[in-house]
């Protein structure tokens, strides 16, 4: 038979046991969230995103095959363009982007590199992740892929030799697509 002082002790361990819980629950919690937003992109997410069509809107609101003009970094024949539901905030009525548009935390610019053979050759991308590693100082992270995944310009390098043409003369939050095809 448990004595007054065993139950009090019994209800303070139950006490003490309820807290260290609720206490662990939250330390747990908060470095989770914590990596989520700062986690580093991989090339592989990257790809992943790339490949995707659903839920993005095409530059000017089309889908057909721009041919290379001489302000393109990008050698391929033909280019297109496509932003996810959150880039696409930033178009106008026309699919242009509106100037003196800043791109929202998460914005996904997808641009689809094509071979004169009409085949993908690879993706450029422009993803806003300001907390990421590989963000540049606007919060962009840029990733270059090929048609297989293959990284064709590093991540880590957070844009240097993409920024240089993306800061040209009538960028918009350093993207070029109304510089080139307006
Ligand atoms: C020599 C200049 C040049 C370089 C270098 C360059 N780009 Fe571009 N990029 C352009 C131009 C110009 C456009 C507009 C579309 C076009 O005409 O090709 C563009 C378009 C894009 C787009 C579509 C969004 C937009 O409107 O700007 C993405 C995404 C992109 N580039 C990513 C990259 C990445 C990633 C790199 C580096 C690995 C890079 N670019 C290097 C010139 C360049």
């Amino acid at each position: 038979m448990k004595t007054i002082l065993g139950k009090v002790i019994s209800v303070c361990m139950i006490a003490l046991l309820l807290t260290v819980a609720a206490c662990e629950t939250s330390m747990t919690k908060a470095p989770t969230t914590m990596t989520t937003t700062t986690e580093a992109i991989t090339i592989a997410k990257i790809y992943e995103i790339a490949k995707q069509t659903s839920g993005f809107t095409w530059y000017k609101k089309s889908d057909a095959l721009l041919v290379r003009n001489g302000k393109s970094g990008h050698i391929e024949a033909f280019q297109r363009t496509r932003l996810d539901a959150t880039a696409a905030m930033m178009l106008d009525a026309n699919g242009k982007v509106k100037e003196g548009s800043v791109f929202a935390e998460g914005s996904t610019i997808v641009k689809e590199l094509v071979n004169a053979d009409r085949t993908v050759n690879g993706y450029a991308v422009m993803i806003k992740r300001k907390a990421d590693p590989s963000a540049d100082a606007d919060g962009w992270v840029w990733g270059y892929v090929t048609a297989s995944g293959a990284e064709r310009h590093p991540l880590s390098s957070k844009g240097n030799g993409c920024i240089g043409c993306h800061s040209i003369a009538g960028h918009i939050d350093r993207t070029l697509m109304n510089v080139s095809n307006p």
